[in-house]
């Protein structure tokens, strides 16, 4: 038996990743996938939320599948599967629904967010902890990489457990924790708010060189003149150096603001470099997976039984634990 503790985590399928999905979740994703068991998910019925047309999700869930590859999870050593290929995980959540109040979920940020915007709110919404709840404990993860605005949702699974376990008089569930890099724990979109799909503030994490362009340009800056000292962590360009650039780089970067002299437009022209150089390999390895469809399908379709056998076993022991288990 491995002795390695599990990690898991997911992407909802809902369009382009960006750079803040990357540093803050994804890249810990790749680096973490030696020293654990592994495990990613592409999480398509929490996505279903938002998405709710065929091809689109369909799309959508290649796409992560690719950028998951793309980026250098190794399916030979990481578990890769889709959140519907493993039904177990909506089993779960039923089995949760029953031991949560409703105003334990009311408490949810994302919950008050879309109610503080009047917004009308399924129940798919309402409930979507108790799904990623399911997720992480159906798999007994030890460890949940993710960035900042996902730390509740795993506090959420932690509590869950540790209800089920305390009403059921079991130890059934591990207690699972959160993994946040503090220095990227909310990367800044172009105009210096959290980068999110749903600001349309983000730099894609395959974006075209064009693209980034665009991107970088867009982002505002102060009117000083080009000489007068600038403070760099007041400058959103700087922040997003930050991401791109070695420590002596930075620091010679953060001199040049604070002296006078470095232009917003020199700056700007540097990270674009510094972006589409990072940025061009990761391109280039995508549009050949892309190319690749039945590749990409295997690795789902092996990932999916690997995790439903996981989930099966599990699922067995819940059922034990609760009594509707009779043979
Ligand atoms: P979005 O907010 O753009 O819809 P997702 O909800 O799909 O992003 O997030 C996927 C992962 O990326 C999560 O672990 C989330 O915490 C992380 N993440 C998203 N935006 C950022 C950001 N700006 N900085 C750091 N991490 C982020
Ligand atoms: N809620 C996460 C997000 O929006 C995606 C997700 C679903 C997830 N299930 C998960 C993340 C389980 C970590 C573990 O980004």
């Amino acid at each position: 038996m491995s002795t390695k503790k599990t990690l898991l985590s997911g992407v909802k399928p809902t369009g382009r990743p960006h750079i803040g999905n990357y540093f803050g979740a994804m890249k810990q994703f790749v680096d973490m996938q030696n020293d654990y068991t592994a495990i990613y998910m592409i999480a398509d019925y929490h996505a279903l939320n938002l998405v709710q047309n065929k091809s689109e999700m369909a799309q959508n869930i290649l796409d992560v599948a690719i950028d998951y590859l793309a980026l250098g999870i190794d399916p030979q050593k990481s578990i890769i599967f889709k959140q519907s290929d493993v039904p177990e995980h909506a089993e779960l959540t039923w089995i949760f629904d029953t031991i949560t109040t409703m105003p334990y979920l009311q408490r949810a940020h994302a919950y008050k967010d879309a109610e503080a915007k009047d917004k009308e709110i399924n129940v798919g919404t309402f409930n979507y902890p108790m799904l990623m709840a399911a997720d992480i404990l159906l798999h007994d993860t030890d460890i949940v990489p993710v960035g900042q605005d996902q730390k509740q949702h795993v506090e959420y699974a932690r509590d869950t457990a540790q209800k089920f376990n305390f009403i059921f008089d079991t130890d059934t569930f591990k207690l699972p924790e959160a993994k946040i890099l503090e220095h990227v724990a909310v990367v800044p979109g172009t105009d210096g708010r959290k980068m999110s799909k749903s600001y349309g503030n983000t730099i894609p994490l395959f974006a075209t060189r064009e693209e980034i362009t665009k991107a970088v340009m867009s982002i505002p800056t102060d009117s000083k003149p080009i000489d007068e000292p600038r403070n760099p962590d007041e400058d959103n360009v700087y922040k997003l150096h930050k991401l791109f650039s070695d420590h002596g780089e930075l620091y010679e970067l953060g001199e040049r603001y604070r002296k006078g002299g470095m232009g917003h437009k020199e700056s700007k022209e540097l990270l674009i470099e510094h972006i589409d150089a990072f940025i061009a390999p990761l391109r280039e390895k995508r549009e050949q997976l892309a190319h690749d469809t039945d590749f990409v399908l295997d690795v789902l379709r092996e990932g999916g039984k690997r995790a439903k056998q996981k989930a099966e076993r599990k699922m067995e022991a819940v059922r034990e634990a609760i009594g509707v288990k009779l043979y």
